[in-house]
């Protein structure tokens, strides 16, 4: 990662942080931005500027960030709200849907997408799109045992995709939950994200897959402009 898109990256957590407030459940989502977010979290409730909040994470990394940063944390099944859930995304388009998954943490990010009030988005300037899939694949959590029979499934509707393979361990990336990740491309690009993803998630084997549609409240892009970092608030199309 660049040092700007770092900093890109830190701008918009830190902006994402500040809708904040006390008493709240947060959803914590994954990946670099996601991550920033929760150390920005966490040096707001260690100064006292935020009282009383909950984590709600959507990942192994982003619990052990935010329990080593002191942030309590309920499990999913232990609470029945979220006030407020804030996550990266590989890819948003004009009518805010996007690619989420680049980290393989999409099942357990979209549950608490969905549960959330409010669902804020934190991306630097190079996630925007005009159409998702021509650059970033879109990621498909499968069964281990049904990989094989999803991929042939999924080149039926005119996907072709990969199994996602591990760096620093032999064979395949293995999800939190235990299970494969195909990574999907479709040729020109995704033109109906709604269709396909509910076309995706009925293949049976499929566990769900990374496009997060009508999820997007707000998204909060981090850019440099003149040399200097800052954040735009995206209008949605
Ligand atoms: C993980 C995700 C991440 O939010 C997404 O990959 C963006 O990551 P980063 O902030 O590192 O660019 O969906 O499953």
């Amino acid at each position: 990662m660049s040092d700007l898109q770092t900093q890109m990256k830190q701008a918009v957590a830190i902006a994402a942080v500040e809708q904040v407030k006390d008493g709240m459940v947060l959803g914590l989502g994954s990946g670099s931005t996601a991550a920033l977010m929760i150390e920005a979290l966490g040096s707001k409730l260690s100064s006292g500027k935020l009282k009383n909040i909950v984590g709600v994470t959507t990942s192994f990394q982003g619990e052990v960030l935010a329990s080593h940063l002191g942030i309590p944390l309920l499990s999913l099944s232990a609470v029945d709200r979220i006030d407020l859930a804030i996550d990266g995304a590989d890819e948003v388009d004009p009518s805010f849907q996007l690619i989420k998954g680049g980290g393989a943490c999409h099942v357990q990010e979209k549950l608490v997408a969905v549960l959330a009030q409010r669902f804020v988005v934190v991306v630097d300037s190079t996630k925007i799109v005009d159409t998702l899939n021509l650059d970033f694949q879109l990621p498909v959590e499968v069964l281990p045992t049904a990989w094989k029979q999803v991929q042939a499934t999924l080149n039926d509707i005119g996907g072709t995709s990969k199994l996602r393979m591990a760096e620093r361990k032999a064979g395949p990336v293995v999800t939190d939950q235990g299970n494969l990740v195909l990574d999907v491309t479709i040729e020109g690009g995704i033109k109906a994200p709604e269709q396909l993803e509910q076309q995706i998630n009925n293949i049976p084997g499929v566990l769900e897959n990374g496009l997060f549609v009508n999820l997007a409240d707000e998204v909060l892009v981090g850019e440099i402009v003149d040399g200097v970092p800052g954040v735009r608030r995206l209008k949605k199309v």
